[in-house]
């Protein structure tokens, strides 16, 4: 970043003294909007298109400032661009560029427009094309959890409730809850982004312009799918950054879960699963450790998204109608939760096809913590006892076991008639794990039928 001196600044006009130079750093944006370079180009370029369509600017002019914006795209993407910090943002960073390169044009493509209506409509483009990005990046996630769902469709591990041991469920089972997690997310995102596919352009600083513009013209060149329908709106709503802060939130949220799970499952005590060396880093003293670092990371992560969903709140909550410099803030937090929730989702996407299972622990755990509990119960209730009654007698049945140390299927028919005559050597079907989750056999169960035509549903969704 270079600075200039007073008379390269676009408003100095009115102005006699120079700004201060820690008040020209303390208020410019170069450094984070740039960014935004792309959507900020191609927002100038349909304006001018726009003026000459109504005849404000001539088509030589309009031809002039769309190579010239074209090569100054060009200029930056090659890394030769100049951003200066007197010139405070993207928007006149590059507009001065413009006129330096064609000369008189480039000080047209400002008319019918101010850098208000502007800036909102660049933060449109700019988080309609993250969007696209993040759902696509879900996708991938949602398909690899499909894939594995699909390979662990019989497999039997613990289901929890207080993570205490509840009842046998299938592993497949358990990632299609993490998909139908990402299900809602991915709706959520696609439907914020009908609000903040609209355009603000046109609204020039508070009011609207003088100019014989054509705003529908400009959102069709944009993809726009509507035009706000207030200019004082359009220039000051941030709702659609804080809607998409919020969808990033929840999707962080969801993340941390599955980490949760992930460094609980792949912790020496559970031993579930083991993630690939690649995901995992070790320690500088301990030669044993392998620790999940990129669960790890994610999970702190959602901490930072979270905060910036308040930042932003808290940002609008004081501000009246229209525009205010206050608004400068929304992009720091905003281009932060793009920045992880992508890198977040990207890593778990890469990663979730890369773990493997420990098939055998998973089952012994079931095993354990009489899991199979209510399967007596509903065994009970099958032969006539009434539920509270079948709930206290297996309550009975358990309570031996706990002293005994024996599981229900380890007991002997006769250890197991003493708490109810309605127990008969049937009952053993029902005490086996794979038993247990092929009877829940509805949709939601977990059954592995079930889990199999969860999946071909999904994948039909999907596609
Ligand atoms: N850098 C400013 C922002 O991010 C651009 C708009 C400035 N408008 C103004 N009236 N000062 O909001």
């Amino acid at each position: 970043m270079s600075a200039a001196n007073r008379s390269d600044k676009l408003w100095a006009g009115r102005f006699t003294a120079p700004t201060d130079a820690f008040v020209e750093a303390f208020t410019a944006s170069v450094e984070f909007d740039n960014r935004m370079y792309r959507q900020d180009i191609s927002g100038s370029i349909a304006h001018a298109r726009m003026l000459a369509h109504v005849g404000v600017l001539s088509s030589a002019e309009m031809d002039a400032i769309v190579s010239g914006l074209e090569a100054i795209r060009d200029e930056i993407e090659r890394g030769e661009f100049q951003w200066s910090v007197a010139l405070e943002d993207v928007h006149m960073n590059i507009e001065a560029r413009l006129t330096a390169l064609i000369g008189v044009a480039g000080k047209k493509l400002h008319t019918g427009r101010s850098r208000n209506d502007q800036v909102a409509t660049d933060m449109r483009l700019y988080l309609r094309d993250e969007i696209d990005v993040i759902a696509a990046e879900l996708l991938r996630l949602q398909r690899a959890l499909l894939g594995v769902a699909e390979r662990e469709a019989t497999t039997i591990m613990p289901g929890f409730t207080h993570l205490q041991v509840a009842q046998p469920i299938t592993f497949g089972h358990h990632m299609m809850a993490w998909f139908e997690m990402l299900c809602r997310d991915r709706e959520r995102l696609l439907d914020c982004r009908k609000r903040v596919n609209r355009m603000p352009l046109g609204a020039a600083a508070l009011a609207g312009t003088s100019y014989p513009i054509d705003r529908a013209y400009t959102a069709e060149l944009l993809g726009f799918e509507g035009i706000s329908e207030n200019s004082l709106d359009a220039v000051s709503d941030r709702d659609f950054i804080i809607e998409f802060n919020a969808v990033a939130a929840l999707i962080m949220t969801h993340l941390s879960r599955f980490s949760e799970e992930l460094i609980i499952w792949a912790s020496a005590q559970f031993d579930f699963i083991e993630l690939s060396d690649s995901f995992c880093t070790g320690s500088s003293i301990m030669p044993q450790k392998k620790n999940p670092d990129v669960p790890e990371l994610v999970r702190g992560k959602s901490g930072r998204v979270n905060g910036n969903l308040i930042a932003l709140l808290t940002l609008m909550k004081g501000q009246p109608l229209a525009y205010n410099k206050d608004n400068q803030e929304d992009k720091e937090p905003l281009f932060d939760s793009v920045d992880t929730l992508r890198g977040s989702l990207r890593v778990f996407a890469d990663m979730i096809p890369e773990m493997t299972l420990k098939h055998d622990n998973m089952l012994d755990a079931a095993r354990q913590g009489f899991s199979t509990a209510t399967d007596l119960a509903d065994y009970l209730v099958r032969n006539g006892v009434p539920f509270r009654d079948a709930h206290e007698v297996v309550g009975k049945a358990v309570r031996y076991g706990v002293e005994n140390s024996k599981d229900l299927a380890e007991m002997s028919l006769e250890e197991l008639a003493q708490f109810s005559d309605a127990i008969a050597r049937d009952v053993f079907e029902v005490l086996t794990l794979e038993g247990s989750v092929a009877a829940r056999d509805h949709i939601g169960g977990t059954a592995p039928a079930q889990v199999i035509a969860a999946i071909k549903r999904a994948r039909e969704k999907l596609a």
